[in-house]
């Protein structure tokens, strides 16, 4: 962490709790997180491979937008059992990360 080098008992300290906190997301982490998404919403044509399904393509969307939808689906506010599957271990911080990811993408 950049921020950590700073000397300072202060500066550790306010560090530490910027990065507990819900943040912004950060696309780079997203990348990681978002890679057991990508075997059905990275495939080309938008298809996944078996059971063939049609899936929204994610890249370029808004980030808020991607947030929203995945919060719904895992509070059933949106009804898919596999996304519903996908989202039950995210955290809002690694939904904010996905979704930065994702919004900063303009793969079509
Ligand atoms: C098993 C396949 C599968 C996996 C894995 C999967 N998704 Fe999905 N996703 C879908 C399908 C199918 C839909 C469309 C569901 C519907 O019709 O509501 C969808 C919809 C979405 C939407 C809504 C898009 C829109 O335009 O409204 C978001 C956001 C999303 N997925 C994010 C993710 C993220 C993030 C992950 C990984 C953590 C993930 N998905 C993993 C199949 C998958």
């Amino acid at each position: 962490m950049k921020c950590m080098r700073a000397t300072g008992l202060l500066t550790a300290a306010l560090c530490l709790l910027l990065s507990s906190a819900v943040t912004a997301g950060d696309p780079e982490a997203g990348k990681i997180k978002a890679s057991t998404c990508m075997g059905c919403h990275g495939i080309e044509g938008l298809t996944n491979a078996y059971p063939t399904f049609r899936v929204p393509r994610l890249g370029g969307q808004h980030a808020e937008y991607l947030v929203d939808a995945m919060q719904a689906y895992k509070e059933g506010r949106r009804e898919h059992p596999a996304m519903r599957a996908n989202m039950a271990n995210l955290s809002e911080q690694d939904m904010r990360d996905i979704a930065a990811w994702f919004a900063a993408e303009s793969r079509d």
